[in-house]
């Protein structure tokens, strides 16, 4: 079997920064930035983006690239193991979980564009978004935007969305750069610059186990990893492409819009009093409400806003059905029509239970999705590092430039140990908080180890051991 490749490179990287950004970026960023300490939340976000994200990113692109299949295919057919293949199938029940409540704060995203049409949410911007969140009509909104999301899979991809989202990103960045410079000019708005600009290092130490998890969490989610989506792009790509430059592209633009929504939602939302921490999965509405609210021409420029909202918003839906669809018509031989709206029903129901409870949403959509997608990474590092060894090396050598083609081994040890230690030790410590089970503090010679110390000096032993057992195993040369 042949397959289609991208025609472009940019062809491409639109593609997945497409998928990028999103409502990951707009929507979910400002909530967990409010619910973590705000500029503290957005450097530990930063690092882990440059440290894991852009490391995680090329290793989706590396075996995405080298197998040309879906992640299940992909999996199976470059370790010829049944647990790996196994361990593929994961990834069809992330995107079932994903577009599950994807799908209910999109259909909230249709309901504000259509609000802004007759400037339903004006008066009362926080009033309004706790009467339309969950309930009956939130599923209907949400069953608007599934079926809008399906009818573009069924109708394949490559069509219409493409270059959709040539208009939507510089839309996107300018709207956003337009509204930030309104938003700072508020009364108020300084401390909300403050809080999401300021780092408070003393917070910072104190909550640092419990910002980790959650800001590992968004950055794998803002760059639609651990759901094999990028994999699956990847394996449309050339082999003349560089990955690393391809995926660092993708990997800033995707950051700078999402930095960007928080500049627009904290003034916003310090200069109406809401303040830290009471944001939630409500900021970045209650905050553009009540901007659209205020501005001259408000209505206009809350359709333009949603409007561009929901294009970007429907670009990472699609990678979200695009990937169980493929998997169940390549490997099952099912039809693309039938694949689709099987999974449409399924994605109908799952997502019904989001829009109807607030408690299942909040979890579904937080803690839920951080562990899939940290899981299903930390797999896909593993994958590259010990089954693809010297191969992942090479392929991700292939069509880089001299600087890509020196870093690709740091980065096989990168990927294939120190950065899945990590994620594994950061989130076993976050359940452990989570599930009220105190880490540490321990006296060891002497020394008196908090949680932090703790987890380091654990993930430094793991990460040095497995180091000098990939060195001796056969897959690296
Ligand atoms: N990254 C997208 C966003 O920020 C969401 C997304 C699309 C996604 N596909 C994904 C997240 C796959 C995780 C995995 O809105």
């Amino acid at each position: 079997m042949t397959r289609e490749s991208w025609q472009t490179r940019i062809g491409f990287i639109l593609a997945a920064v497409g998928s990028a950004v999103g409502l990951g970026n707009l929507w979910r960023f400002p909530w967990m930035t409010s619910d973590n300490g705000g500029a503290a939340f957005l450097l530990v976000y930063l690092g882990v983006v440059l440290l894991v994200g852009v490391p995680g990113l090329l290793a989706e692109f590396v075996i995405g690239r080298r197998s040309r299949r879906n992640p299940v295919g992909a999996l199976s057919d470059l370790s010829e193991s049944s647990a790996w293949s196994a361990f593929g199938h994961v990834f069809v029940v992330t995107a079932v979980i994903l577009l599950s409540f994807y799908s209910v704060v999109g259909g909230w995203i249709l309901r504000y564009f259509a609000g802004s049409f007759t400037g339903a949410y004006f008066a009362a911007p926080g009033a309004y978004f706790e009467s339309i969140n969950y309930g009956v009509e939130a599923v209907g909104f949400h069953l608007l935007f599934l079926g809008v999301t399906a009818l573009i899979v069924l109708r394949g991809v490559r069509r219409g969305i493409e270059r959709a989202t040539k208009l939507m990103m510089p839309a996107i960045v300018v709207l956003l750069l337009a509204l930030a410079a309104w938003g700072v000019t508020l009364d108020g708005a300084s401390e909300g610059v403050a809080f999401y600009l300021a780092p408070d290092i003393a917070f910072l130490q104190a909550n640092f186990l419990n910002i980790l998890p959650a800001a590992a969490g968004q950055a794998l989610f803002t760059l639609s990893l651990g759901a094999g989506t990028m994999l699956t792009y990847a394996s449309y790509l050339g082999e003349d492409r560089s990955l690393a430059a391809d995926g660092t592209a993708i990997a800033v633009l995707n950051t700078f819009v999402g930095v960007l929504a928080g500049v627009v939602v904290f003034p916003i939302l310090f200069a109406l009093g809401v303040g830290a921490g009471g944001g939630g999965p409500g900021a970045l509405f209650v905050s553009l409400a009540s901007a659209f609210a205020a501005l001259p021409y408000g209505q206009v420029v809350g359709v333009v806003f949603f409007g561009v909202v929901v294009l970007a918003a429907l670009s990472s839906s699609i990678s979200m059905l695009e990937i169980p669809v493929s998997f169940l018509v390549d490997e099952y031989g099912l039809s693309r029509r039938a694949a689709v709206g099987g999974l449409t029903g399924v994605f109908a129901v799952t997502g019904a239970v989001c829009a109807l409870d607030q408690g299942v949403f909040g979890f579904v959509a937080g803690t839920l999705v951080d562990l899939l997608l940290t899981g299903g990474l930390v797999g896909f590092m593993l994958f590259a590092g010990w089954v693809l060894g010297a191969d992942a090396v090479t392929e991700l050598q292939g069509g880089s430039g001299p600087l890509a083609r020196s870093l690709a081994t740091p980065w096989l040890y990168a990927v294939g140990v120190f950065i899945p230690v990590f994620l594994i030790f950061t989130f076993v410590s976050g359940l452990a908080d989570a599930a009220g089970v105190a880490v540490g503090p321990l006296s060891l010679l002497g020394v008196t180890l908090g949680p932090t110390r703790i987890l380091l000096v654990v993930t430094a032993v793991v990460a040095v051991v497995s180091f000098l057992g990939l060195r001796r195993s056969r897959s690296v040369l």
